[in-house]
């Protein structure tokens, strides 16, 4: 058999590119109003994992051997100072092109475009807008190992926050001139408040003709698939790719996402606060059945109440740990995250051989491995 591939370091092909990002965002949110720029920019302080825009940067590369002719972009928009609008001030600009502008970098064959390199910038910042909200929503007081935004401002400066880096990240996009990426990025804006809904008004309603797992594999895909995918398929637009390497850029980052989400929430069970950066064992205390739990569910047929009633009677989250603990529900839940992680893999698999392809297969098996 072939000798095992030697391992590639993800982090070191898009290195520069990665390491612009929060400097580069940090501009994009300046605000001549100091206190919306220590709120939007809270996130940003925290160690982030970045796996979003690391992904946005790798699929641009993996991408880009599939396209003949280099893809000429209007920069001329990219870097033009923001306008503060009707408040009398000169507005500064966002970044001396001299200094800032950095071309198409390329790496083992494979090309980043400044475009796609801004695209992962955005996906960043919608990203990090949705954690503002989602800790409001979730009432949570950590994120990132530090306090959160509400528990550090309140909650009505952390959801103005989150809608300011909502505001930025849209003129970020229209500054790149792709209409067909707009409408992608919108559309998973949607998305994320979509599964924030179908989360909040969960499970089991007899009425539904879908089962809940359906349910919550959609609320999921909602949730974390669609951003991970779009942005993945908006990176192949901006790399001018045909359609069927724009979809196998979306099965890509939808299969991961599915797959990043149930990690996620098998470690709301099996990990400490400590090593999360934020609270553990969430989930049952919001109320909500993720997968280990729907499992468990199908072994021990006693949960379907405490489902229903969202564990609000004391000693229901307990329980239903207890449960979950006892079934198979962990082990399923990854078993699923396995067979989503290898979809993505096949996706990815499709394109032509690279570093980057290689460095997304990579990533893709350790997500399995996480621990926070
Ligand atoms: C984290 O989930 C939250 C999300 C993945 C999405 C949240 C989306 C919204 C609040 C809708 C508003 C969207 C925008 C763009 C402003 P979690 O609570 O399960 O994870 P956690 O443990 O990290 O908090
Ligand atoms: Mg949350
Ligand atoms: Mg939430």
């Amino acid at each position: 058999s072939a000798a095992a591939a030697p391992p590639i370091d993800p982090i070191a092909l898009v290195g520069p590119d990665l390491g612009d990002l929060k400097h580069n965002i940090g501009k994009l949110l300046s605000s001549q109003h100091p206190f919306v720029n220590t709120v939007a920019q809270h996130y940003f302080s925290g160690q982030g994992k970045h796996i979003r825009p690391l992904l946005v940067l790798l699929i641009s590369q993996a991408t880009s051997v599939t396209t003949q002719t280099a893809i000429r972009h209007d920069f001329e928009t990219m870097d033009q100072p923001i306008s503060h609008g009707l408040l009398n001030m000169t507005p500064t600009s966002l970044f001396n092109r001299q200094q800032h502008y950095t071309p198409n970098r390329t790496q083992g064959g494979c090309t980043v475009l400044p475009t796609q390199r801004r695209l992962a910038e955005i996906t960043e910042m919608i990203h990090t807008a949705s954690l503002l909200h989602d800790d409001v929503i979730d009432a949570s007081l950590t994120r990132r190992n530090l306090p959160s935004a509400n528990a550090s401002f309140g909650n009505k400066m952390a959801v103005l926050g989150g809608d300011f880096l909502l505001a930025r990240a849209s003129l970020t996009l229209a500054r790149l001139r792709n209409a067909e990426c707009m409408e992608i990025m919108a559309t998973c804006i949607a998305n994320l408040v979509e599964g924030e809904f179908m989360q909040l008004k969960n499970t089991s309603d007899p009425d539904e003709d879908k089962s809940t797992f359906d349910h919550y594999m959609d609320k999921t895909y909602m949730k974390t698939g669609s951003l991970i995918a779009q942005s993945c398929k908006a990176a192949a637009v901006l790399g001018g790719c045909n359609d069927q390497v724009k979809s196998l850029a979306f099965d890509f980052g939808r299969h991961l996402g599915l797959a990043f989400q149930l990690i996620d929430d098998m470690l709301d069970f099996t990990v400490s606060a400590a090593d999360l950066g934020k609270p553990a064992g969430a989930d049952l205390k919001l109320g909500l059945a993720t997968a280990p739990v729907l499992f468990a569910w199908e072994e021990y047929p006693e949960l379907e109440d405490l489902i229903k009633r969202k564990f609000n009677k004391k000693g229901d989250a307990e329980k239903a740990r207890r449960l979950v603990y006892q079934s198979n529900g962990l082990k399923r839940t990854m078993t699923l995250a396995e067979q989503h992680c290898q979809l993505a893999i096949d996706a990815i698999q499709q394109l032509p051989p690279s570093d980057a392809q290689a460095a997304l297969i990579q990533l893709s098996k350790k997500s399995l491995t996480r621990k926070s």
